[in-house]
């Protein structure tokens, strides 16, 4: 009976162990999924909110992890990879390490057990400062030529993680214009309540929380209804972060392909 529970306590310790891990900046990670908190917004596009997805330690690091890693934006438009007025963040991608593994591991769980990590794109990281901005856009693409198996096939889902919120900032939601903007005032620490009623939704920028959203009709057709624009940052700065699950899964594991100029 002993020789049990010391044989189950080894294995605990062994499964910590196990899934704990370095990153390249030397902290010990133990991956934790945080009991986070999800909000329906909207069925029909499915848009769910998700509280304490993101946990301060992961934040923590992939604020240190990016630090002088970001350029200017490009985006995939229907005439090729560009920079572009629509677009004035910048982004970065960094190396698959252990908490990027966990947030992946979080995001896949979450769509359920079937989707392959090989389906997700590089999880994309992007920063805004005063005056930049990302007009309104969907994350799916119209032209076919971005869309087939062999670069990924189409945008399924989409997370929009926020990772960073400077204490001075202010603007910098995401607004979805599409969606029935809802007024009571429960909703005011997530969305935006002084905005005017034509405008739909607007996220708040919060640390830790993400929007999740399914790009995507049942026929496999990009939903209109999910456009979105990342509003100008007024002042301060937010660091987000895009996780998109794509139709093919062309991103075996190890994640050295090439990143996309999306
Ligand atoms: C980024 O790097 C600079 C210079 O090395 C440092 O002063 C700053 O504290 C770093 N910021 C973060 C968030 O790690």
């Amino acid at each position: 009976m002993r020789t049990a529970r010391y044989l189950a306590a080894l294995f605990g310790l062994l499964q910590i162990a196990l899934a704990s891990d370095t990153t390249a900046d030397g902290d010990t990670f133990v991956c934790q999924h945080p009991p986070y908190r999800p909000q329906l917004i909207s069925t029909s596009p499915l848009v769910v909110y998700l509280h304490d997805f993101i946990t301060p330690e992961e934040r923590a690091h992939l604020h240190r992890a990016t630090n002088g890693t970001w350029r200017r934006s490009a985006i995939t438009s229907n005439t090729g990879g560009a920079r572009s007025a629509v677009r004035t963040s910048q982004s970065t991608y960094i190396p698959r390490d252990p908490v990027l593994a966990c947030i992946e591991d979080r995001a896949l769980h979450f769509q359920g057990e079937a989707v392959p990590r090989a389906s997700l794109e590089p999880l994309q990281l992007v920063r805004y400062a005063p005056g930049e901005r990302y007009s309104f856009h969907s994350d799916w693409f119209g032209n076919p030529a971005y869309t087939s198996p062999a670069a990924g096939g189409n945008r399924v889902t989409s997370f929009f993680a926020y990772l960073y919120v400077s204490e001075d900032m202010t603007g910098g939601g995401t607004n979805f214009p599409m969606l029935e903007p809802k007024r009571d005032a429960a909703w005011c620490r997530i969305l935006d309540c002084d905005d005017v009623y034509e405008n739909g939704v607007t996220f708040r920028a919060v640390e830790g929380n993400a929007v999740f959203w399914q790009n995507l009709r049942e026929d496999g057709t990009g939903d209109p209804r999910v456009i979105h624009a990342g509003l100008p940052v007024v002042t301060g700065e937010k660091i987000g972060m895009n996780t998109w699950t794509r139709e093919a899964a062309p991103w075996t594991d190890g994640g050295d392909q090439a990143y996309p100029e999306v």
